[in-house]
């Protein structure tokens, strides 16, 4: 039987599989929330313009690099933004050199930044079949755009109309279905046979769609893929507290300022950061699972991506209520920190 009593754990320093730093003073304000606890981080290459080629991954990277704070370590693993126009061969050769770990692929217009995404699938093929060959993993964007579809059902159209044909084509690219929202996707990775996984959100294990629009519409807890009915949610606890190798954390921490998060047509991104570790025990614990929380958020991750689990450890501590800021202040105002609705008991020692 799983702890309940348990108030002390010790895990491998966990990594994020799927982050949002910005650049500039965006990035400067929100990165030490995540170095603070983890070691790595699967950087998204959606700024303005986009991380497309290796030279952006590598201009992107250093400044990343110059902006930890002292005493903290952390490595970057970059992205590379797909569009139609992206050579195979600068792919190949930023992953030689070790400057792009992954591939990032939105489909034009799902969500913020994602114009210079991929429209014609055949189009890229090329660029997918070199990251097979190199064992270069495609992050992806599981929703569709088209007006016509749902936005609650984008994600399940999203696996019949483009994964399933895309991964029959290129059965040996390996691919990370990511911020996966509902039970069609989780039985879709657990169905799968191999080179698939699935990134989970903190937010997502947690709210559901009438956080967002029940008793008032709720701009904080409004990202992309959006929340979807409890059922999904559920299913999603389910699947991140199971210790099934093929899921794990990618927070999909995305910081907006309130001024854009507040306004007539508000961004979509939650800013977990800060206090994700927290919320995270607080899931596995309720669920009776705090002892697979190392799987999810330190394990199975570099498993995926054929590294190493990293060597040192942080340590939960479960006690009273721990407080963390509303937001947090930078240059462009204000970013609200995601509020789970609930007490946090679990503290990562400092
Ligand atoms: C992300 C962002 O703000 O860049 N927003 C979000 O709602 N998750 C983009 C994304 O990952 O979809
Ligand atoms: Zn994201």
């Amino acid at each position: 039987m799983p702890d309940r009593n348990l108030t002390r754990l010790t895990i491998r320093r966990p990594d994020d599989w799927h982050l949002h730093l910005r650049d500039g003073a965006m990035l400067r304000a929100v990165l030490p929330e995540t170095t603070r606890h983890f070691a790595r981080a699967i950087i998204m290459p959606n700024l303005v313009p986009p991380v497309v080629t290796a030279a952006h991954a590598a201009a992107y990277r250093d400044r990343i690099l110059a902006a930890i704070p002292e005493g903290d370590t952390f490595t970057p693993l970059m992205t590379l933004y797909l569009t139609e126009a992206t050579d195979p061969k600068d792919v190949r050769a930023a992953h030689a050199a070790g400057i792009a770990t992954a591939v990032k692929l939105y489909p034009a217009g799902a969500t913020t930044n994602s114009a210079s995404g991929v429209r014609d699938f055949e189009k890229v093929r090329p660029v997918l079949e070199v990251m097979a060959e190199i064992g270069m993993p495609l992050c992806v964007h599981g929703e569709v755009t088209d007006h016509e579809i749902d936005i609650f059902d984008r994600e399940a159209t999203f696996i019949d109309r483009i994964l399933k044909p895309l991964r029959k084509k290129v059965p040996d690219l390996k691919v990370v279905m990511e911020h996966v929202t509902t039970q069609d996707a989780v039985d879709y990775v657990r169905d799968s046979s191999k080179n698939l996984a699935a990134t989970i959100t903190t937010h997502h294990l947690i709210i559901n769609r009438n956080h967002i629009l029940a008793g008032g519409i709720k701009p904080h807890f409004y990202c992309l893929p959006v929340a979807k009915r409890e059922a999904h949610r559920i299913a999603l606890v389910q699947a991140a507290v199971s210790g099934d190798k093929r899921f794990f954390l990618g927070t999909d921490s995305a910081p907006h300022t309130d001024a854009l998060k507040l306004q007539s047509c508000g961004c979509a991104g939650i800013f977990t950061a800060p206090n994700t570790m927290s919320c995270l025990a607080e899931v596995f614990d309720a669920a009776g699972k705090i002892n697979k929380l190392e799987d999810f958020a330190s394990l199975n991750g570099p498993r995926f991506y054929g590294l190493t689990p990293n060597e040192d450890t942080i340590t939960l501590t479960k006690g009273d209520p721990v407080s963390y800021p509303a937001h947090i202040d930078t240059e462009d105002g204000p970013v609200t920190v995601f509020d789970p609705g609930f007490d946090l008991h679990w503290r990562v020692e400092e």
